[in-house]
């Protein structure tokens, strides 16, 4: 929890109790309908901690029809939704291995006019752009999960600033 802590220097912190997968996917529209083109959305944490849902819910706040809906890019690394108000790149990190890393161009995204979420972040650490939005996931129940989002940069503080006001810690 390093990340977290790190926090307290150069980000904006708050935390979110879901309760239920429809919770988590919930704060994905809340945060997908504040997005803009070129924004980077880093998510860490548990197997089955409710990335991928969190990113379906994002992908419905930027008005991605519900029946395109994201699944887990697990094996196919990056899925590309462009039903929305701006594309959304969906890249999955977590069976990648250094070296295949450099092969599949992901820093081009980061650039790109999309959205970029990222699960399994922790893989490109440093890299990450400097101005976004962490998500770390933690499973603490069969249905109990700790959202902790991190925003860097001031359009990210101020869209935590706003999550904390809505009811977030
Ligand atoms: N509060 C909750 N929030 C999110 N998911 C929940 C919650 N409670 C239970 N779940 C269940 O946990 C699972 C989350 O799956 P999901 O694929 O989103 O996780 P993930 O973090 O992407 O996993 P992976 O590491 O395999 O990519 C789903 O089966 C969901 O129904
Ligand atoms: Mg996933």
């Amino acid at each position: 929890m390093e990340r977290i802590a790190a926090a307290k220097r150069n980000g904006k912190k708050v935390t979110v109790i879901s309760t239920s997968p429809a919770e988590t996917q919930r704060l994905g529209v809340w945060v997908g309908r504040r997005l803009k083109a070129g924004d980077v959305i880093s998510l860490t944490g548990d197997m089955g901690a409710g990335k991928t849902l969190f990113t379906r819910g994002i992908a419905e706040g930027l008005g991605v029809p519900r029946g395109q809906g994201v699944r887990s890019p697990t094996f196919t690394l990056v899925h590309e939704y462009n039903k929305g108000r701006h594309p959304i790149y969906h890249i999955d990190l977590y069976r990648l291995r250094g070296k295949e890393l450099e092969e599949v161009g992901w820093e081009e995204y980061l650039w790109g006019e999309g959205v970029t979420v990222i699960e399994a972040a922790e893989k490109i650490g440093q890299r990450l752009p400097e101005e976004r939005l962490d998500v770390v996931l933690v499973r603490e129940g069969v249905r109990r999960r700790r959202l902790v989002l991190v925003g860097y940069g001031r359009r990210f503080h101020l869209l935590v600033k706003a999550l904390a006001m809505r009811g977030g810690r």
